[in-house]
C-alpha cells in the first residue's frame, strides 16, 4: 500500500495530489508556490466589517494568533491528507495535545492513556492536568480488554501513540475507538510515527489525530510546529481555546511545513523501505539482543501493523546486549547519524531513550514503559544505506 492508495478525497483528487495542492489559494499576484503571509494583524474596509470580523458574523482574518492565510492553507492541506473535516495549527506538538485537552475536557473527567507515549506527554498528563482535576490511568499493556477495564464513566479522552515511541509498540485503533465510544469518550491518536501517508486513524474510527508537524510533516528538521485533527465541532472548540491562549502557529513555521508536506508521501516511502532493510540487518547483528520495527515478522504486532499501516515506518529501536555502556558506544562511534533526540528528520538521527527522551520519568515508570538501558532509537533518514550499516557496526563491534 502506498499513500496514493488511500485513494480521492471528495474533490476526486489522491493523496498525492492533496499533498501537493490541497488548500492553496493565490493571492492577486498569482504567484505558484504558496505565499507567506509575515503579518501579525490585518485590516478592515471600515468599522461595520472590524466588528463583523471579531464577532465571527463574517468569516476573514482578525489577527495572527486567531489565523493566518498561510497557516489556514497548511491547516486545510492536513486535513485533506487525514481526511479530517478540519484541523488546528499549534505551536508545537505539545500544544496540540494540551489545545485538546483543555478545549474539550473539564475538571473532573479522566484520560485512559497507554503507558508507551512520548515523555512530555506523560509529564503533561501525569505532573500538570492532574492540578487542573484531570487524572489518567495509564495502561500497561496493549490489550483492548486492558483498556476497556481502565474506563471510567467520568472517561472523556483515551489517548495511544500507534506506533509509539520509542518501542513501536501497535495498537489497534479500530478496536480502541470501539471502547473509547462504548464509554462515551473520544480516541485520539497521535499519528506523529507514521503521519497520514501510512495510517489514516480518522478513517480506522478515531476522533482525533494529533501531529507533531517538528517530525515528519516538516520532514526536514527546521522548525518546530503541531495540528489536531478531527469532526469540525471538535475543531471549533481546539479553535476558541487557541484563539484566547495563544499557542499558534507561526506563517513561517507552517510555509515551511507546507513544503515538506509535498514531498511526505515518497520521504516516507524511502525512508521505511530504508528502515526494514536496516532493521532486518540490526536483526542479524550477534550484539543485538532484539530489534522493535512493525514491518519485521518477529514484532508482536507486525500482523495488526500490516493491517493498519501502509509499511512499517521509519522508526527502529533496538536492545544491544551490555546494558548502558555498550549502547553508549554505538552512539559515541557514530560519525554519520546524528546525536539527537529529533525524529522525522532526512538526516538519520540516534538516541538513548532511558538518558535522554524518558530521562525525567521515573525508573519505575520506564521500567514498566519496557524501556531498557540497552535501547537505542533510529530515526532512519535518506542516507545510503550501507553508509548507515558501516557507521552503526564501528559501535556493535
Ligand atoms: C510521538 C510524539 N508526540 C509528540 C511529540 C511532541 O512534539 P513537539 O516536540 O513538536 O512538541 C513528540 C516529540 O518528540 C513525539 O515524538
Amino acid at each position: 500500500m502506498s499513500g496514493s492508495e488511500f485513494g480521492p478525497d471528495a474533490s476526486g483528487w489522491s493523496f498525492d495530489t492533496l499533498a501537493v495542492r490541497a488548500g492553496q489559494e493565490r493571492s492577486q499576484f498569482n504567484e505558484h508556490s504558496e505565499a507567506l503571509y509575515l503579518t501579525s494583524s490585518f485590516v478592515f474596509e471600515n468599522a461595520a466589517q472590524a466588528a463583523a470580523r471579531f464577532s465571527g458574523a463574517e468569516p476573514g482574518n482578525v489577527y495572527a494568533r486567531f489565523s493566518n492565510p498561510t497557516v489556514s492553507t497548511m491547516q486545510q492541506r492536513l486535513a485533506a491528507l487525514e481526511g479530517a473535516e478540519g484541523c488546528i495549527a499549534t505551536a508545537t506538538g505539545m500544544a496540540a495535545i494540551l489545545s485538546t485537552v483543555m478545549a474539550l475536557m473539564n475538571g473532573g473527567q479522566h484520560i485512559v492513556a497507554s503507558r508507551s507515549i512520548f515523555g512530555a506527554t506523560q509529564q503533561l498528563f501525569g505532573n500538570v492536568l492532574p492540578r487542573f482535576g484531570v487524572e489518567t490511568t495509564y495502561v500497561d499493556d496493549n490489550s483492548v480488554a486492558a483498556f476497556g477495564a481502565a474506563m471510567r464513566p467520568t472517561t472523556r479522552l483515551v489517548f495511544v501513540e500507534t506506533p509509539s515511541n520509542p518501542l513501536t509498540e501497535v495498537f489497534d485503533i479500530a478496536a480502541l475507538a470501539d471502547v473509547a465510544h462504548a464509554g462515551g469518550a473520544l480516541l485520539a491518536v497521535d499519528n506523529c510515527f507514521c503521519t497520514p501517508a501510512l495510517q489514516r486513524p480518522l478513517q480506522l474510527g478515531a476522533d482525533l489525530v494529533i501531529h507533531s508537524a517538528t517530525k515528519y510533516l516538516d520532514g526536514q528538521g527546521r522548525v518546530l510546529g503541531g495540528a489536531v485533527c478531527g469532526a469540525q465541532p471538535l475543531m471549533d472548540e481546539v479553535f476558541k481555546f487557541l484563539r484566547t491562549a495563544g499557542p499558534t502557529l507561526s506563517p513561517f513555521n507552517a510555509w515551511v511545513i507546507l513544503k515538506g508536506l509535498e514531498t511526505l508521501s515518497v520521504r516516507m516511502k524511502a525512508q521505511s523501505d530504508n528502515a526494514l532493510a536496516l532493521a532486518q540487518w540490526l536483526e542479524a547483528q550477534p550484539q543485538v539482543a532484539r530489534v522493535y520495527y512493525p514491518g519485521l515478522p518477529s514484532h508482536p504486532q507486525h500482523a495488526l501493523a500490516m493491517r493498519q499501516q501502509a509499511s512499517g515506518g521509519a522508526i527502529v529501536s533496538f536492545e544491544v546486549k551490555g546494558e548502558r555502556a555498550a549502547a553508549w558506544r554505538v552512539v559515541d562511534n557514530c560519525r554519520l547519524l546524528s546525536i539527537t533526540a529529533n525524529l522525522g528528520d532526512t538526516k538519520t538521527t540516534i538516541t538513548h531513550p532511558a538518558s535522554t527522551t524518558h530521562g525525567r520519568i521515573t525508573a519505575e515508570a520506564r521500567a514498566a514503559s519496557g524501556i531498557g538501558e540497552g535501547l537505542l532509537r533510529i530515526a532512519v533518514g535518506l542516507e545510503n544505506l550501507a553508509d548507515l550499516q558501516a557507521d552503526l557496526a564501528r559501535g556493535l563491534a
